[in-house]
């Protein structure tokens, strides 16, 4: 006979539509670990202030457990699996994925399972058994599993992590089967961790992980050779948490479908690509108050700002494991900031024409920093607004030729502006049309919602007409999409 709980675990697990519900229980999950796995690191299990976080955390966890009876959470190559169904983790939750990952993945252990409900008791001693592990031992997982034993645990289970041969190359090149969405998704964040160990290893001088940079780098290029439009629909992704990596990489996508437009080769791409995704190293000199101070920079304090440029050229040419530097590299982290008419910074003594990866990532940097939330700019520019800036600087701060590629590129409608259709429909831009003829007449995501209240999500081409060769839609106007309160990313990502 069932008892009431398993009773009722039944009519749970039968009652919800499991996939939607399992990702959003697992993305809470994994954040509730990782936020576990953090604080053991800063107090001892007996701190007071430990209490309160575990017991925020049980329910989480729960939940999904409870849900599944037994819970297995496994690592397989770069993904979360659980109970065989691999977790789509959201873009809130990828810094918590990550973290997860790689503790994870130093000790060694590969799938925990969950048998029963946890309390407070067993998750703090699961946790604190995990992360007190050495790292890159062999017989892990087998100590884990004992230790939880040896302290009366008998319902969680801790098993090695499976090494998938040639994993290192793995998805260099973009199968059939594989969706390029997903693809470009995971080349995106493992590009924003990967510049985020540069930068924070730089700092304290230890060994770099630029080898793996140029790696990815040359996937990018590869995504962008292929169809640029769904990297720059990553581009809209704007990480407060994580500004600096973030804005790396759009700035690097950015300045990659720049390079493509010009016809730039493969080897050359890939050298921009690297030169975007470094321009900022600089900035690691500069101590976090002041890059994320509220208020406008003292005259110090931009003193420190205006450095940045140089200050990248000094670490870029410590980095021996980059290989050839290439003097293309050098001057254009050096020039980023210069502008055309040299009213930029460093102030230089000699005039001379601005190299063309400086001008490049210039228009690049310029549309990402402004379309971005800051610290000291809590609103950001609309893509339409920030172009229409450009456009008024243009012969002043950038190539003009340059400028209009950058426009052609993102569109009149930038990838990922709200817009207002004719039919009264809301639409998110996806895809400009590569017809120069039709630039206002990109692929748009229509937005709407159904009895649910979940985002349905429609494609449709705006050059698309009916039987009497009328336009069936036309954009009327951009909107913002905060006052909509539309989470444009929400949309990218699972594209139907
Ligand atoms: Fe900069
Ligand atoms: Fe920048």
């Amino acid at each position: 006979m069932e008892t009431p709980v398993q009773d009722q675990r039944r009519a749970k697990r039968t009652s919800e539509t499991p996939e939607a519900d399992l990702s959003k229980l697992g993305n809470s999950l994994i954040t509730k670990f990782h936020v576990l796995m953090r604080i053991s690191q800063i107090y001892d299990s007996k701190n007071v202030a430990l209490h309160q976080f575990v017991q925020e955390s049980l329910k989480g966890i729960n939940d999904l457990i409870e849900r599944e009876g037994t819970l297995s959470v496994k690592i397989l190559k770069d993904d979360v699996v659980l109970n065989d169904q691999r977790l789509r983790y959201s873009v809130e939750g990828f810094t918590s994925f990550k973290y997860l990952l790689t503790q994870w993945k130093k000790r060694l252990i590969g799938e925990v399972v969950f048998k029963d409900l946890l309390n407070e008791t067993t998750l703090k001693e699961f946790i604190y058994a995990l992360m007190n592990l050495e790292e890159g031992k062999e017989d892990n997982a087998a100590l884990l599993t004992q230790q939880l034993v040896d302290k009366g645990i008998h319902s969680i289970e801790a098993n090695s992590l499976e090494i998938v041969e040639g994993e290192e190359e793995e998805g260099l090149v973009v199968s059939e089967k594989e969706d390029p969405h997903e693809v470009a998704k995971k080349v995106f964040f493992e590009t924003i961790g990967t510049i985020k160990e540069v930068i924070t290893h730089i700092k304290g001088k230890q060994y770099a992980e630029v080898r793996k940079l140029k790696r990815l780098a040359q996937k990018a290029v590869h995504l962008v050779m292929e169809d640029e439009s769904i990297l720059l629909g990553m581009a809209t992704i704007k990480n407060y948490d994580e500004y600096t990596f973030n804005h790396s990489v759009n700035v690097c996508i950015y300045s990659l479908a720049m390079g493509k437009r010009l016809g730039f080769s493969k080897r050359l791409m890939t050298e921009l690509g690297i030169t975007a995704l470094l321009h900022d190293l600089g900035k690691s000199k500069i101590p976090k108050e002041v890059l994320n101070k509220p208020s406008p920079f003292d005259e110090g304090e931009w003193g420190l700002m205006k450095r940045h440029p140089l200050w990248g050229v000094e670490i870029l040419l410590n980095l021996k494991q980059l290989g050839e530097i290439n003097p293309r590299m050098v001057i254009g982290i050096f020039e980023h900031h210069l502008r055309s008419d040299f009213s930029g910074y460093p102030k230089l003594f000699r005039k001379k024409e601005v190299s063309l990866f400086g001008q490049i990532i210039q228009v690049a940097d310029s549309y990402d920093a402004m379309t971005t939330p800051t610290n000291y700019r809590k609103v950001a520019f609309t893509p339409e607004q920030a172009l229409a800036i450009m456009l008024k600087e243009r012969n002043a701060h950038y190539d003009p030729l340059l400028l209009k590629i950058f426009i052609s590129l993102v569109g009149i409608y930038p990838i990922g502006s709200l817009v207002l259709l004719d039919t009264r429909e809301l639409g998110i831009v996806y895809k400009p049309n590569p017809d120069p003829k039709w630039m206002d007449r990109p692929k748009v995501l229509l937005v709407s919602r159904d009895e649910t209240g979940e985002g349905r999500k429609e494609l449709v081409d705006l050059t698309e007409t009916d039987s009497k060769g009328r336009f069936k839609r036309s954009i009327v106007k951009t909107l913002d999409p905060r006052k909509y309160h539309i989470d444009i990313i929400k949309y990218f990502f699972t594209p139907k």
